[in-house]
């Protein structure tokens, strides 16, 4: 075994935080490779719960190594936040790493951010107000600060000055002085896990160590695959762990695609399958659709198999975890997207953009409660037929299934990856 994938294959939040910590009792590292704390992972073990930003999920089961790697954007003040709240709660975060090369959010991306969605007005995208775009912006115009530079704190006051201007233009006033204390301040408590992760991902792979990658965000809030511009900054797809992380394509054994077993979305853009009746609101209540970053309502809707094809094309995705599929346990009947009307000729981003609408088929319900089934026999026919006919329609295996947030509420079939990892609990 060498890097396991595990990504998000619709708009976030699909449960890949509980993925990961169910994945991680077989790995030696887990490495988030992209996004900021705009992220909110849920893991569940026993009556605790967690909610992790930018710390990989790996950290709550004492995982060797957690890596906060050079593609992400990390805000010092949320890090710092993060790892006293683990520790608080009994988590063991000596071993969270940041990446030298991570991008810094400072303030000022967390103002732009906000006057931005300002300026948008009813066009705002709704992002989680948490600088992510301003800082990814920085990065590619090349004035961004590394998390490395938190050990030269002259040289990055030196920086900092030298955009005050520029800053001021754009009617953000730039304390130097406060900014640079308060970075002094975070450094302290930062710089300790501030490495080169590279090397320690490399040394961990070449002594046979399993790796996995934690995605953030979804594939369809991609930067360029996603449905632009209601989308997130980073390379959310698995093409990003190679680049967010710095490693080669033939290092990744096997891709999760993280689904719930419904569809779900926060903030603006399109939504082909999105439910306004009695039927959303009912997912929204099982599922306690509610944002783990910003406390907002989901939008919820039926599966969308044309949506989940295509990510399963973007990722190479050679297995699924479905999610949350007790969460469908009251329906009489659900409905399941399995082609668009007036798609047209064009990529999935524009074919959403530009109305295409869901073609629906029925499938029957179970009315029965899946919460507590161990084995894929121990659910009820109509379920696993569900879970038949989603496997028809991607092609691809559905090897894990979630059945509650509980880290035991899961159940693992013959072929998962990490399979071992899995048995060894
Ligand atoms: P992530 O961002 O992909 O890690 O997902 P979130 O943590 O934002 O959202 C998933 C939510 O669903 C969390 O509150 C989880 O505790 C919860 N959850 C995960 N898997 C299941 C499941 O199988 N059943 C139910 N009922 N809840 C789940
Ligand atoms: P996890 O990792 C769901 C959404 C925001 C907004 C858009 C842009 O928990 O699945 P941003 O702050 O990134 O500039 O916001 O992206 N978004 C998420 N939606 N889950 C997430 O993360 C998200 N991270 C960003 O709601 O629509
Ligand atoms: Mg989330």
């Amino acid at each position: 075994m060498a890097v396991t994938l595990v990504i998000g294959a619709q708009w976030g939040d699909e449960g890949k935080g509980r993925v990961v910590d169910f994945l991680s009792r077989g790995a030696s590292v887990v490495a988030r490779f992209g996004g900021g704390s705009n992220a909110g992972h849920t893991v569940r073990v026993g009556d605790k719960t967690y909610k992790l930003r930018i710390v990989p999920s790996g950290v709550v089961a004492g995982v060797e190594h957690c890596i906060i790697g050079p593609g992400t954007v990390v805000s010092p003040a949320a890090l710092v936040a993060e790892l006293d709240t683990l520790e608080f709660n009994g988590v063991d975060t000596s071993r969270v790493w940041v990446s030298d090369l991570a991008h810094l959010i400072l303030p000022y991306h967390i103002e732009m951010d906000k006057a931005a969605e300002r300026e948008r007005g009813e066009d705002a995208l709704g992002t989680t107000g948490n600088g992510i775009g301003p800082a990814y912006v920085d990065r590619v115009a090349r004035t961004g600060l590394r998390a490395g530079d938190l050990l030269d704190l002259r040289r990055l006051r030196h920086a900092l000055f030298a955009r005050t201007h520029e800053l001021r233009a754009r009617g953000i006033a730039l304390d130097l002085d406060a900014t640079v204390a308060d970075l002094a301040r975070q450094a302290e408590r930062i710089v300790p896990h501030v490495r080169d992760t590279i090397a320690l991902l490399h040394e961990q792979l070449r002594a046979g160590r399993n790796v996995l990658a934690e995605g953030a965000q979804g594939s369809l809030l991609d930067v360029t695959f996603g449905t632009y511009p209601y989308v997130t900054s980073s390379v959310t797809v698995a093409g990003g762990a190679c680049a967010g992380l710095g490693f080669g394509p033939k290092e990744v054994d096997a891709v999760v695609g993280v689904v719930k077993a419904y569809q779900t979305r926060v903030g603006g853009g399109p939504f082909p399958t999105e439910l306004q009746d009695h039927d959303g609101a009912e997912l929204r209540k099982r599922g306690a659709e509610f944002g783990v970053v910003t406390g907002r309502p989901r939008r919820c809707g039926w599966l969308d198999l044309v949506a989940l094809r295509y990510a399963v094309q973007i990722n190479g995705i050679t297995h699924i975890a479905l999610t949350k599929l007790d969460v469908l346990d009251t329906f009489y009947q659900l409905s399941v997207c399995t082609s668009y009307e007036d798609a047209g000729d064009a990529s999935l981003p524009f074919a959403i953009a530009r109305g295409a609408r869901p073609v629906y088929e029925s499938v029957p319900g179970w009315l029965k409660t899946t919460v507590s089934a161990h084995a894929f026999e121990d659910l009820p026919y109509n379920a696993r037929e569900y879970i038949s006919f989603i496997e028809r329609h991607v092609g691809v295996p559905v090897s894990y299934v979630s059945i509650g947030p509980e880290r035991s509420q899961m159940i693992v079939r013959p072929g998962a990856p990490v399979a071992v990892a899995a048995s060894a609990r």
